[in-house]
């Protein structure tokens, strides 16, 4: 497995080197691929959730190969990005993906003073979503006041990067009563986790489930679960309560044991059998959270999940022809509603594959920390 995620990173070095050239003269920031094309996200311009995915991956690249195109390229996506600091209104608990794998990622790999003012702009925009009832608020649409959404727990990522670069608890505080909600309201007796409950805003106290991108009520989306395995493993590694750990076993533990036979994901776990509806992303993802969890608690039985995974992967939907720009296929933004994509290259399909293949091969420059 090694030997093969090595020869499969420089493929793909390759790739990009090259596809990375055409979202740089178009000025956009990808976010699929379509005909051979990059095209930037359907949705809220660069505000869209996904950017800090595409300058996450250019940086994961130059820390492969050390080739100063992919930070430039990282460095021109996170400008974009910090000009939507302006926006305002359309950012939301999201700021964590978008800002700690643009600037985050800059300041951590080459010590940029701007890049960390910049990191610590978009936390203290997280920290302000915070509602002392006890949630971090995901959406900004009135009638979503009291939302909080599963996906925000690797969000949670960029609070413990500002409170330990500014010696500050509070980030890391806030952190932390958000944990323990989503731990109270989201984790299922089963392992698996909620995509998205409601709360009410002045007591904390639940009002209802909703169904998000995932099959229906009460389902089981992927990406959720995937988000929480992760979210929950990183959440230990930062806080240190074994309540995280025990959490992110569970959920790891419910989500190996729906990988398919062929090592792919379905969309959701409780979806029918047809039509066949994957998301590699989710996969993509798990193969991380799983190989962290591995390192945190020495048990092979994670890894052996993530390599699973892995291979599913490489050996099923990873294209390596011009017909699209990026390499993974068959990614699924939402279970029912096709305008994000469906079973089609996503740019943060790619950004996952090629940090599990880094972890993979010991060489993770570790975003998320
Ligand atoms: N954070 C939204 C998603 O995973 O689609």
């Amino acid at each position: 497995m090694p030997n093969r995620c090595e020869e499969t990173l420089n493929r793909i070095a390759l790739k990009f080197r090259k596809t990375a050239e055409t979202a740089r003269d178009a000025g956009i920031i990808p976010y699929k691929s379509e005909k051979g094309q990059w095209v930037s996200s359907p949705y809220d311009g660069n505000s869209w959730w996904t950017g800090g995915f595409w300058p996450g991956l250019m940086w994961q690249l130059f820390t492969l190969t050390g080739d100063a195109f992919f930070r430039e390229e990282a460095r021109r996506a996170g400008g974009l990005l910090t000009e939507e600091f302006r926006t305002f209104n359309r950012l939301n608990h999201d700021v964590g993906f978008m800002y700690l794998l643009s600037v985050g990622a800059d300041a951590k790999l080459t010590g940029d003073a701007q890049a960390e003012t910049d990191m610590l702009h978009a936390a203290s925009l997280l920290m302000g979503r915070f509602n002392p009832a006890g949630f971090i608020r995901a959406w900004n649409e009135p009638e979503r006041v009291g939302f909080a959404i599963i996906d925000c727990m690797m969000n949670l990522s960029l609070l413990y990067r500002a409170s330990r670069d500014t010696g500050d608890p509070r980030f890391r505080g806030v952190a932390a009563v958000h944990a323990d909600t989503t731990l109270r309201e989201f984790l299922r007796a089963d392992g698996s986790v909620s995509h998205i409950i409601e709360l009410d805003p002045e007591t904390g106290a639940r009002v209802r489930e909703h169904p998000g991108q995932g099959y229906a009520l009460g389902t089981q989306w992927s990406r959720g679960q995937a988000w929480g395995l992760y979210g929950f493993t990183l959440a230990y590694r930062h806080m240190g309560q074994e309540r995280y750990l025990d959490a992110a076993k569970r959920i790891a533990a419910n989500f190996a044991a729906h990988i398919r036979a062929d090592g792919l994901t379905d969309c959701d776990f409780c979806q029918p059998a047809e039509p066949e509806r994957l998301d590699n992303i989710a996969g993509a993802i798990a193969a991380c959270g799983l190989q962290e969890l591995a390192r945190i608690t020495g048990d092979g039985q994670w890894d052996a999940a993530a390599e699973k995974l892995i291979a599913g992967l490489l050996d099923h939907c990873a294209d390596w022809s011009d017909d699209r720009c990026g390499i993974l296929t068959h990614c699924t933004a939402s279970y029912h509603d096709d305008g994000a994509g469906r079973h089609t290259n996503i740019t943060y399909g790619d950004y996952f594959l090629v940090e599990a293949l880094m972890k993979k091969t010991g060489r993770d420059p570790d975003l998320w920390s």
